[in-house]
């Protein structure tokens, strides 16, 4: 990647939270996408390791998550020769322009974020200020890289609008800084949902085990997985209302085999729930196995691992320090 990307084809970036599972919905809903992008755009992708002290980590769990994730990453695709893949603390611009842009996120629009609404309920016991003031950060890693488009999940969108926001806010008082970002969502897979209850989200955070699925789940819990996820009474394979359990399960099949949903419906025309659902664990499993061998070895070869996301974090301190040194000067800092 050029160190020009700022001129030249559009700019993406996206991030991930190294929580111990990556599930199913995260690779659907982003990685899989952020993996075709990268012959097209000038893309950069991080592990968000700031975002996840927001809820209270394991020192040495955490050390290992961070690691599997960007391990996990690469196995699904992401190649840091063509596209900067680092780990956010590494890159200390970040934290720095969160800081800066807090000052210029209102109390009221944070208080209006679902996610923050939602996670302060599961964890009411530590509401912490970083919770509530998350969106700024990832404001501050999108917003550094001038960054055109955000491959994210829906459930992200809250917090892109957010950021766009905050942009057009700080543009307005000091002239233009930021590119106003556009968020990029998959046409399937951008909102997958829970197997138990397919009204939610799939969410890691489901204390429910057979609600979501890991990538690192063995074959056989993955089977499992789907041959208990939740339908209808209806028994016909196809998309309808009410059937939200099909309806996600038909989703998935799209998403990971590339068929549409009607050609799914005439594959399983006649055909019980039953077949359907080991046909679309089985595509998983299927989609799945390459990603676990290759995880296999770069989880082994750290060294390798340490010498890409080193490489990347210069990388991405280089081109972010651009846009911070411009922001505090329209500030009125005086200059190092
Ligand atoms: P996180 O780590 O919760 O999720 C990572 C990505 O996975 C998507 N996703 C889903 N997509 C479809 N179906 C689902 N069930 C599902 N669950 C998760 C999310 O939408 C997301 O794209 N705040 C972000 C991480 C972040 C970030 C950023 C993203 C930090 N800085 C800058 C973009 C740009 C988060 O917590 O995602």
């Amino acid at each position: 990647m050029s160190e020009n990307v700022q001129e030249k084809k559009k700019v993406i970036f996206s991030a991930i939270q190294p929580s111990g599972t990556i599930t199913l919905g995260n690779y659907l809903g982003a990685l899989k996408n952020w993996v075709k992008l990268q012959d097209d755009y000038h893309c950069l992708y991080a592990v968000a390791d700031l975002h996840a002290i927001t809820v209270r980590q394991d020192p040495k769990a955490f050390r290992q998550n961070i690691l599997n994730a960007y391990a996990l990453f690469m196995a699904c695709g992401i190649d840091p020769e063509k596209s900067p893949f680092f780990i956010q603390s590494h890159v200390h611009t970040h934290a720095e322009l969160a800081w800066v842009l807090n000052c210029y996120t209102q109390f009221g629009e944070l208080s209006r974020m679902t996610q923050f609404k939602d996670k302060s309920q599961k964890h009411a016991d530590n509401i912490n200020a970083g919770l509530f003031t998350y969106p700024s950060l990832m404001a501050a890693d999108i917003l550094l890289y001038q960054a055109d488009l955000v491959p994210i999940g829906i459930d992200q969108k809250q917090h892109l609008e957010l950021t766009r926001n905050i942009a057009e806010r700080f543009n307005g008082i000091y002239g233009n800084t930021f590119k106003i970002p556009d968020g990029y969502y998959a046409k399937t897979g951008a909102k997958v949902m829970s197997l138990q209850d397919p009204t939610k989200k799939m969410s890691k955070s489901d204390e429910n085990v057979n609600a979501w699925v890991g990538l690192l789940d063995k074959p056989e819990t993955i089977m499992k997985k789907f041959k208990r996820a939740v339908t209808d009474s209806d028994a016909e394979v196809r998309v309808g209302e009410g059937k939200d359990g099909i309806n996600n399960l038909i989703g998935i099949m799209s998403a990971v085999t590339g068929k549409t949903p009607d050609e799914i419906t005439a594959d399983f025309a006649g055909k019980g729930y039953g077949d359907f659902k080991t046909a679309v664990g089985e595509a998983v499993v299927e989609e799945i196995r390459p990603i676990q061998e290759r995880f296999n070895d770069y989880i082994n070869n750290k060294d390798y691992l340490e010498a890409q996301y080193r490489k990347s974090a210069e990388f991405a301190l280089h081109l972010s320090q651009r846009t911070l040194d411009k922001v505090m000067k329209k500030i009125g800092y005086l200059p190092k």
